[in-house]
Parts: C-alpha cells; structure tokens; sequence
C-alpha cells in the first residue's frame, strides 16, 4: 500500500514563535515542530521543539518538519535539548547536531511552596537593588536588558529582574505554552559578574514564582534547565523547593 501524502504548514502560534504541523490525510495532524525565542545572555539561539506521533515516526516526517524550521531560521544557531539515549538524540546526530552540553531538569509544584515564606523571601530588602517585572509576549530576538525597559501587556512570557542604578544585575524568566498547559519552563535565575554572592539568585526566583501564579493562575508546576555543573545555581533551585526530575542533553545546529 503506497504512503499517504504528508503536508508541512505552517499554523498560528504565539507572537514570536514560530510553528508547522505535518498533517496526514483526511486533516490529522501527525507532527509538529516549533522555534521558541530563548531570553537570556543567547538572545538569537532560539529553541528547536519537534514531535512525531509514534505510529508515523521513521517515515521522514520529523526530518521534513525540521526543513521546515531550518528555512526559517535566520540566526546563527538553533537548540534542541533531548533526552539523553532517545531515538530524538539519534535523529539530532543524523541531521548533524552538535552535542553541547548534559543538562539537567527541575521541577516546582506550587502545591509543596510555602506562600507565606515565598511572600518573605521577595519583600527580603537588597540594598542598592530593586526587583522589576516585565510581561508580554517575546520579540523574536529578546534581550533581557531591553525587555525589562519596555511596556508589559498580556503574554506568554514573565521576567523578572533586580537591577542597581541602571544596571541589569539579575533575573529569572519563565514561559507559558511551550511545555504542557499547567506547566512553565523556566530560564535562569542568571546573576551577572559583580552581583553574584548577594542572593539575588534566589530573590529573583522567588519573586519570578510569586508572579507567575499571579499572571498564569493555572500553572502548577515550574520546569527549569540548567547545565548539569553549576552547582551555585543548582543550590538557589533546591533552596526554592525544586526536585530533579530528568536529565537530557542539549544540542546545537549550526546555520548556514
Ligand atoms: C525525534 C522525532 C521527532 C523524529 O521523528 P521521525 O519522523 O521519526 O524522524 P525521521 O523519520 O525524519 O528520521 C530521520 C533519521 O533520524 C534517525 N532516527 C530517527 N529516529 C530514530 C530512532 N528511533 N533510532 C535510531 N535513529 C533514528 C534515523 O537516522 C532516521 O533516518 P532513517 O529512518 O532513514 O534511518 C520523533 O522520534 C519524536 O517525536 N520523538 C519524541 C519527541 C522528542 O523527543 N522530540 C525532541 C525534542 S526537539
């Protein structure tokens, strides 16, 4: 029996992001794939998201959806973080991935945090320090330092920052609808050379985990990655109530 025709589009998705389906006759989708902007110190590195359902995986339909991404794409690089030994690592290999780094992911259920403790924590003064907060959607290349000088409005993306003079010292992101529907990814809490050693790790954190519950009341749980050996911000995380949860390994394409 011949292979039915698969079709890649491209399907609405939030501002900045960018998202295709494979779709098999009569109009089921069978694939998906999407281009995530990271914020952060990486701000053109945005995130590869790619899934096949497993009855029409081997077909190319992965390798199609990833073309798809690939046209699109007008930074330098992308980044796929896969679970380590996964057939997504050995299909990263096959189309030329580079192994970066292992990391590791944590996750926080609200349900286990102290709200009256969270609460102390971010009221915690920080002398020469001041906490902000963006919210919005992200531009297609979001740097931190800009995001947090311009105007928040309803989004997919919360930020927040401690800042001294001016200066960005600090800050904690996380975003909503890139992993499940009750669950955030989060990136950071990053401390900048000359801040780091004064806690502000944690008390961005904390204030980033107070406002989004605020900003998204149906996530209960916080996902966050980091590299697998940075102990200082691993400790910042635990201190939070977050648990290890799974290991993967983050990969790298580079762009023509
Ligand atoms: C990763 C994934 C998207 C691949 O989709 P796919 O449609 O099966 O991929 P393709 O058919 O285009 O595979 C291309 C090549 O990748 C390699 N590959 C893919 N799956 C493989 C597996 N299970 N074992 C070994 N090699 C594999 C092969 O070399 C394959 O070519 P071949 O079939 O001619 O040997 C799919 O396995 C998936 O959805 N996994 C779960 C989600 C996930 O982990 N996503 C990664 C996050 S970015």
């Amino acid at each position: 029996m011949s292979e039915p025709p698969i079709h890649v589009v491209p399907v609405p998705a939030h501002p900045g992001v960018a998202r295709w389906q494979a779709m098999a006759p009569p109009g089921a989708a069978v694939g998906t794939a999407g281009l995530w902007p990271v914020p952060g110190v990486r701000p053109h590195v945005p995130e590869l998201s790619l899934y096949v359902r497993p009855e029409w995986r081997r077909r190319g339909i992965g390798s199609r959806l990833l073309t798809a991404i690939r046209d699109r794409a007008t930074g330098p690089l992308l980044v796929a973080d896969v679970p380590a030994g996964s057939p997504a690592e050995a299909f990263c290999q096959w189309h030329g991935f580079r192994h970066a780094r292992c990391r590791r992911h944590d996750l926080l259920t609200y349900g286990d945090v102290h709200q009256a403790w969270l609460g102390e924590l971010v009221d915690t003064e920080h002398p020469g320090y001041r906490l902000l907060h963006w919210t919005g959607d992200l531009p297609g290349t979001p740097h931190v330092a800009e995001l947090i000088r311009s105007p928040s409005g309803p989004g997919t993306t919360v930020l927040t920052a401690a800042d001294a003079d001016g200066d960005l010292a600090a800050y904690a992101v996380a975003v909503v609808g890139m992993l499940t529907r009750r669950r955030a990814r989060q990136y950071g809490p990053a401390v900048l050379p000359g801040h780091r050693g004064r806690r502000l790790g944690r008390w961005v954190n904390a204030a980033l985990i107070q406002r989004l519950r605020a900003e998204h009341p149906h996530i209960d749980e916080v996902e966050a990655v980091a590299g697998a050996d940075d102990p200082g911000l691993l400790a910042a995380r635990a201190d939070l109530g977050f648990r290890i949860r799974r290991k993967s390994h983050l990969y790298e394409l580079t762009l023509p």
